[in-house]
């Protein structure tokens, strides 16, 4: 045999058997597949604004500015402070079921802790979700909810803001889970991997200068998983700018 052909053989063999070993030891991966939808549980919901979603756009707590909560919709909600969890909650999606149907809302907003007498959490909706669970005049309703998979168009999209010693960034538009527990970005010189810190909502900071690389991200959501969204702003990408990542969860 041939040199080269004993090396294609043993190449082959090697292979084949790589492949047995990866079948039959491989750990299952904890988190493929899509986000599941969690247990449905007891609330309660009010609404606020206008019967187009008016009043609801005004920056809440988790920082997002009108653009930003227009892409979620009139759907959304402000959740309780245990959904809410310091920010941590922002962009996750809820099924809410009243009397007359459900809603599927994505959390953009704080709500005031539990009414009185009331069971589990608080959902402040917007007008046209409370209006697709139960009556306007019903004004405080029970509620069951539970958390679901978020179904998004297009990429994580990140919007950044600040000066170079102060980088903010914002992240909408996330799939799956939709929350957002960490964020790392990294340049494509100077900048090594570095973990963002949130500052409010879903607002992230760093100090590191970002400038003139072009940029990679690194989301976790509250399930674990994670999405790179590499290169996502260019090299002369600029502060008010929003870019679109080409993946999702
Ligand atoms: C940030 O980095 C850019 C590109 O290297 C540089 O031109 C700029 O002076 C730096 N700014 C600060 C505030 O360090």
């Amino acid at each position: 045999m041939a040199p080269h052909l004993l090396t294609t053989s043993l190449f082959l063999s090697l292979a084949s058997l790589l492949t047995v070993t990866v079948t039959v030891t491989g750990k299952p991966h904890v988190n493929h597949g899509r986000f599941k939808a969690g247990p449905w549980e007891d609330g309660h919901a009010t609404f606020y604004g206008g019967r187009d979603g008016s009043g609801t756009t005004e920056g809440g707590a988790c920082g997002y500015k009108d653009k930003e909560v227009e892409s979620y919709g009139t759907l959304t909600a402000a959740v309780g402070p245990t959904l809410y969890d310091n920010g941590a909650g922002c962009g996750a999606c809820y099924e809410v079921k009243g009397s007359k149907g459900t809603a599927i809302v994505s959390a953009t907003n704080q709500a005031p802790p539990p009414v009185n007498g009331m069971k589990g959490e608080h959902f402040d909706l917007t007008m046209p979700a409370f209006l697709q669970i139960d009556e306007e005049k019903a004004g405080i309703v029970p509620i069951s909810y539970r958390k679901v998979a978020c179904v998004k168009k297009g990429g994580i999209r990140y919007t950044i803001t600040g000066n170079p010693s102060y980088n903010m960034v914002m992240v909408t538009n996330v799939g799956g889970a939709g929350d957002v527990v960490a964020l790392m970005v990294k340049g494509n010189k100077r900048v090594k991997w570095t973990p963002m810190k949130r500052s409010w909502g879903q607002l992230w900071i760093t100090e590191k200068n970002l400038t003139g690389e072009s940029l990679t991200f690194r989301v976790m959501t509250g399930d674990h998983r994670k999405a790179t969204s590499w290169h996502v702003l260019p090299r002369d990408w600029q502060f008010g700018n929003t870019y679109q990542a080409t993946k999702n969860f």
